[in-house]
């Protein structure tokens, strides 16, 4: 079969597709394996679409591909779902801790040679345990956190769900970790107007996309104020540029979009795009 990647993936999976006889090239492709990174828009699969069968995404996440071109075009869609959720999730928990006990300004004070030795009241930070995380979007990986959060910490979590209303939650929420897909609804879905409604000491994490928040209505809700921090995974550009305004604050911590980038997720989405590509035991998109 001709199965053309827009990029090197790695963790075995060019090695695999040779040995069995494949052909890696974009020429005739019966499938296509992508990244996030790509733009997968209706002229990309128009080219392909004589031969197209399937789109296979190394991601979650389909923000980047046109699903409506490829229904249209009668090519499925497949993406990585389940094998990253442990992962993103552990992220997520891994941003709430750092933003939460605010380790960024505390390893800032130290490098700068401005933390001048332990005292009883240096860098106090709000516990975790015991406090109100809101969970925006209640898929597999915010149903994780969740659980993580629960079992872990003792949190109360709420969850918001389509059809509720986000601004009589968030005024209750100790913590905000988003968790939705990035559409045209959810596009800057977190902006100037529900910051204003958090409270001023709530942490804001974001693992899912960057475009979900309005960044520069985050960045003067800091400023004001609004929340007293955020830790995000993701960011819009990615990568942000180190000169951004959000680099020089102490309470914003920001990550190159790493939700999935252990060895054993990585690895599982390789091995499951693998099967997605040769259309075995596949289930698609749509
Ligand atoms: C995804 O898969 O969509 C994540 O954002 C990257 O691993």
């Amino acid at each position: 079969m001709n199965i053309y990647l827009t990029k090197p993936i790695g963790l075995g999976l060019e090695d695999t597709l040779l040995a069995k006889g494949h052909r890696l090239t974009d020429q005739n492709p019966e499938a296509i394996i992508c990244t996030l990174e790509d733009k997968i828009d209706r002229a990309f699969l128009e080219r392909f679409s004589p031969t197209l069968k399937r789109l296979c995404t190394f991601s979650v996440g389909l923000n980047h591909i046109d699903l409506k071109a490829a229904k249209d075009l009668s090519i499925a869609v497949f993406n990585t779902p389940d094998v990253l959720t442990k992962a993103t999730a552990e992220l997520a928990f891994g941003l709430m801790i750092l933003g939460q006990r605010q380790f960024l300004k505390a390893h800032r004070q130290l490098m700068k040679g401005e933390y001048k030795g332990w005292s009883p009241t240096t860098l106090l930070a709000p516990t975790l345990y015991d406090k109100t995380l809101l969970i925006v979007g209640s898929g597999r990986i915010g149903s994780e956190v969740a659980r993580l959060a629960q079992s872990a910490f003792k949190m109360n979590v709420l969850f918001f769900k389509r059809g509720m209303n986000l601004h009589e939650l968030l005024p209750m929420a100790d913590v905000i970790s988003l968790h939705l897909p990035l559409t045209d609804e959810t596009k800057h879905f977190i902006s100037w107007t529900e910051f204003s409604l958090m409270k001023p000491s709530a942490l804001l994490v974001n693992t899912a996309r960057g475009e979900i928040i309005d960044q520069e209505a985050l960045l003067k809700a800091l400023q004001q104020g609004l929340l007293a921090g955020a830790a995000l995974d993701v960011t819009t550009p990615e990568p942000l540029p180190p000169s951004h305004p959000l680099f020089a604050l102490d309470n914003v911590f920001i990550l190159p979009h790493i939700g999935s980038a252990t060895f054993e997720a990585r690895t599982a989405m390789a091995n499951l795009c693998l099967k997605n590509a040769l259309g075995l035991d596949a289930t698609p998109v749509f």
